[in-house]
Parts: structure tokens; C-alpha cells; sequence
């Protein structure tokens, strides 16, 4: 089968970079949200992206403009009806995702494959909720999607060995880098991602050190691109929050209780750069 037209679930900060990437691939490309003004970030970003990029002659404005051709932007689902993929990247709630794969497994046609960006969240017991669970599969970009080579990919206990083939592919034609492993919580990625990012945020917690030097360390001493508490601030901390919880229980084992400052952060709603604060404060960019 081959990958024609692809819809993207959510136009927030994983959304709008997925379907960057996949525009820029030159598949045709739909973004959807729940309301307009949602989706015209979305697509405000993108075109952000896009023009930095021809400011610095990584792209021409020919290319930009047949780039943005292939974008289109919708708030309605049903819009999803003639896709052969859906990349689905909202909210790490599981009761939300069951709701809009029920209604994605109603609208899509039998050939499309539903793929989802959950970071942690079970691809099987998604996959039961639609009666195609051979077709659902886990396809976890990292933020942010355009500069990350990596898409993990995470096969459910049903999904076919065709889907991930196809899946495989398309990543590859994204200019990503796909890495599989099972579905187990967490996956591969944010099972040592979170725990290092959690014990920076008990240091914080503890007072052993304030949250530039915790990064510092990290970014000087073992080379990160950036400490766990600016990595933090960039993933959001509510999704940090709901990554450990998923992990804390699905394994049942206490290295994964959140922090207790990181509940309090999420209580507050500081939540990193999206919020303008979180552990770092972001009012003045
Ligand atoms: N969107 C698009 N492009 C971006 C971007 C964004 N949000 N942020 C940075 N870039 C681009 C810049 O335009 C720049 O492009 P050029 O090379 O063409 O000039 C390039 O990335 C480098 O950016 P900067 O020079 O501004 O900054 P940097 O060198 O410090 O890199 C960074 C920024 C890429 C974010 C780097 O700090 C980094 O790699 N950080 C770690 C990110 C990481 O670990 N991500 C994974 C998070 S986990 C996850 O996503 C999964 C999950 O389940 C939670």
C-alpha cells in the first residue's frame, strides 16, 4: 500500500512538527485540532519553521510555497475520511485517545493505518479500541520533530508485520530515523529519559543543588545538548508528570514516583516553555 495523503491528529508542539515533517516529505497533509485557533498555531509555526529556513538558503521560496501547498488545516475529523495514515499527537490521557481512535476507526477508510505519538501510553490496549488492531501502531517522535532523527516505533501485540514495514518506510521518507521496540511502558526512550529527569527534579526538591548548576553538570560533565531541567521545561512538565504516573504504575515499582515538586509545578500550572514558566521562567522570549 502506499502512503499518499496523511492526517495529523493535534497541531500543538509534537502535531505541528509531525506534520511539518510530513508536508516536507511531500505527502499531503491535513492538521486538525479541536478549534481554529488552535490549528492556525499549528500552521503559524510551521510557516515560522519554514521561513527560517529559507532565510538561512536551506530552502528556497519555491520550495516553501509547494510545501505550504500540500498543508491543509481542518477542525473536523471527519475530514480524516480519504487518509491512508493518521498520526494521532494529542493530550497523554488514555480515555481521550480511546474516544478519538473509536471515532478514527469509524471514519477512516479499512486500508489506514492509525498510528499514535503516545510517549508511554499502552499501543495494544489502544489498538483494542478499534477493530482494525493489526493497523495500530506506535510512532514516537521526539521534540522537536524537525531537528530529531528519531522516530521510535512501538508494535502493538496485534500489529502486522506489513503496517510496520509501511510505517518503517514512511519515517524513513520523513528523513527520520525509525528504532523499534516493544510495548512495554515508557517504551525504550522515556524509561531512561524520565528517571533521569525525575531524580534532577528530587535533587531540586532535596535543595542539593539550583536547577542551572543540576544542568550544567549534566550539560558540561556527561555532554547533553541540554540539562534534564531545561529538557523538561522544553517536553512540558504535565507530560513528564503523566509519563512517570503511566510507569509508576504499569510497573508498580517505586523508581518511578514522581517527585513531589514536580506534582506542585503541575499543580501551579507552571509547565515549561509553553506555560512561560516552569522550573526556568520563559516571560522574557
Ligand atoms: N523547531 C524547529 N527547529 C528548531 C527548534 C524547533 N522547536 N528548536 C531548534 N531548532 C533548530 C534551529 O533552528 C537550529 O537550526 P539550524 O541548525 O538550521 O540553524 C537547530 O535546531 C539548532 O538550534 P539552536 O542553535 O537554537 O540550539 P541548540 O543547538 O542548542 O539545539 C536543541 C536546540 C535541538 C533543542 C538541542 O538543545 C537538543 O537537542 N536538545 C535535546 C532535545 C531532546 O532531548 N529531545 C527529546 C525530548 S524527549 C521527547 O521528545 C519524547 C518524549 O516522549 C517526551
Amino acid at each position: 500500500m502506499e502512503i499518499k495523503k496523511i492526517f495529523v491528529v493535534g497541531a500543538g508542539q509534537m502535531g505541528n512538527g509531525i506534520a511539518q515533517v510530513s508536508t516536507q516529505a511531500g505527502y499531503d497533509t491535513v492538521i486538525y485540532d479541536i478549534t481554529q485557533e488552535l490549528v492556525d498555531k499549528g500552521v503559524n509555526i510551521i510557516k515560522k519553521n519554514l521561513e527560517r529556513n529559507v532565510a538561512k538558503g536551506k530552502m528556497s521560496a519555491d520550495e516553501q510555497a509547494a510545501i505550504l501547498g500540500r498543508l491543509k488545516a481542518t477542525t473536523t475529523l471527519e475530514d480524516a475520511a480519504d487518509a491512508d495514515l493518521v498520526i494521532e499527537a494529542i493530550i497523554e490521557n488514555f480515555d481521550i485517545k480511546k474516544e478519538v481512535f473509536e471515532k478514527l476507526d469509524q471514519i477512516t477508510p479499512p486500508h489506514a493505518i492509525l498510528a499514535t505519538n503516545t510517549s508511554s501510553l499502552p499501543i495494544t490496549q489502544i489498538a483494542a479500541c478499534t477493530k482494525r488492531p493489526e493497523k495500530v501502531i506506535g510512532m514516537h517522535f521526539m521534540n522537536p520533530v524537525p531537528v530529531m532523527k528519531l522516530v521510535e516505533i512501538i508494535r502493538g501485540l496485534a500489529t502486522s508485520d506489513e503496517v510496520y514495514q509501511i510505517v518503517e518506510e514512511t519515517s524513513i521518507k520523513m528523513g527520520k530515523v525509525p528504532v523499534w521496540c516493544k510495548d512495554v511502558p515508557g517504551f525504550v526512550s522515556n524509561r531512561v529519559l524520565q528517571v533521569m529527569i525525575n531524580e534532577a527534579l528530587w535533587e531540586l526538591y532535596e535543595g542539593v543543588a539550583p536547577a542551572e548548576n543540576i544542568d550544567n553538570i549534566m550539560k558540561l560533565g556527561m555532554n547533553h545538548p541540554m540539562g534534564p531541567c531545561a529538557l523538561a521545561d522544553l517536553i512540558g512538565l504535565d507530560t513528564v508528570l503523566a509519563i512517570l504516573n503511566v510507569m509508576y504504575t504499569g510497573y508498580g515499582d517505586p523508581k518511578y514516583r514522581p517527585s513531589p515538586l514536580l506534582k506542585q509545578y503541575v499543580q501551579a500550572g507552571w509547565l515549561g516553555r509553553k506555560t512561560g514558566k516552569g522550573i526556568y521562567d520563559y516571560s522574557n522570549q
